[in-house]
């Protein structure tokens, strides 16, 4: 089974980027053979700052690294680094409905937030479904939010089986991809309680210094309880956090004593930020190691991307024989 997924380098990664992303991915490495890949060509969309965009490519690639992907079982390389991706994108445009991709929500909120409606802001369903089907892909795990762009890559690659698929010995010119959800954590809050996105400034991010971290969780919005009083432990982003990297009984002791009164926000988000940067400690460590090594990360990226291209350059032959090019 090929699993297969892309994050964008527009930032510097986040504790939402972590729980709905990063970690279901890590952990689908035990289940078959993983691409990861930064989209880079998808940025593009809306970074416009060269040197940005090379480094925020690579922090990424340094910060996934840190959190355990294991480059010896996982290809992990840059969408640009496979070019053929961009030929593919142009031959599923042809088949693919412009009523399709007017209905897109991901492309309406973002011009709804004010972002230039580019054509190719417009075509990022193409260019993901290109992403998707050049690997043969058997599962994609993403975010809620990308559900439907996996479903406009379905709709996309059974019209090119429709329409192409005779000449192939199955029927088929590509694998339907399955999208892998994770309920569980799909939307992790930001400080103001919405769900954490970067464009929405609530982040925390991952790799912080220790001040900046600890500022964060002590700016989360909370409502007025004295501190006497009992708390809605349902109703708070910091329990909602905690519990994401709590043991059972450390979260249940902390519902109790929101319930009970006693404790003001400020111990309980003080309780958060140790956890939080107990956390991830061993990630920081592992950071600071791939860090010292000069060329580690070119090294990963390079051997991802051969690994990359050699399935791409199968698929696209299949593909150019199957529409006649
Ligand atoms: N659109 C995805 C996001 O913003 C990133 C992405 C690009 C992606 N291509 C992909 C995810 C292919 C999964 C598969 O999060």
């Amino acid at each position: 089974m090929r699993i297969l997924s892309g994050i964008q380098p527009s930032g510097v990664l986040h504790i939402g980027n972590y729980f709905g992303m990063m970690r279901p991915a890590i952990a689908l490495q035990s289940e078959g053979e993983t691409f990861y890949f930064i989209a880079d060509y998808h940025a593009l969309t809306t970074l416009r700052d060269p040197s940005a965009l090379r480094e925020n490519s690579r922090r990424v690639a340094l910060d996934f690294l840190a959190c355990g992907l294991d480059p010896e079982r996982c290809a992990l390389f840059r969408q640009s680094d496979v070019p053929q991706t961009t030929e593919l994108a142009w031959i599923l445009s042809t088949v693919t409905p412009v009523s399709r991709l007017e209905l897109a929500h991901s492309y309406k909120d973002k011009v709804a937030r004010g972002m230039a409606a580019n054509a190719g802001l417009f075509t990022y369903p193409i260019l993901m479904a290109a992403d998707i089907l050049i690997y043969d892909s058997d599962a994609v795990p993403v975010g809620k939010d990308q559900k439907q762009h996996i479903e406009i890559t379905r709709d996309i690659a059974t019209r090119i089986n429709e329409a192409y698929g005779e000449s192939s010995p199955d029927g088929q010119i590509f694998k339907l991809p399955e999208p892998r959800i994770n309920p569980q954590t799909e939307t992790v809050p930001g400080v103001d309680g919405q769900k954490m996105s970067k464009s929405y400034g609530n982040n925390i991010d991952i790799f912080g210094d220790e001040k900046t971290m600890r500022k964060r969780v002590m700016g989360i919005v909370t409502d007025s309880a004295a501190v006497d009083a009992p708390k809605d432990p349902d109703k708070s982003t910091i329990l909602q956090l905690y519990s994401l990297f709590a043991s059972k009984e450390e979260i249940r002791d902390m519902r109790e004593r929101f319930q009970k009164g006693g404790t003001g926000y400020g111990d309980f988000k003080k309780q958060l930020f140790e956890k939080l940067w107990e956390y991830f400690a061993p990630m920081r460590k592992r950071r600071e190691e791939i860090v010292s090594d000069k060329s580690y990360i070119d090294k990963v990226l390079k051997r991802g991307a051969e690994r990359a291209n050699q399935v791409a350059n199968q698929v696209m032959k299949r593909v150019r024989d199957a529409v006649g090019l």
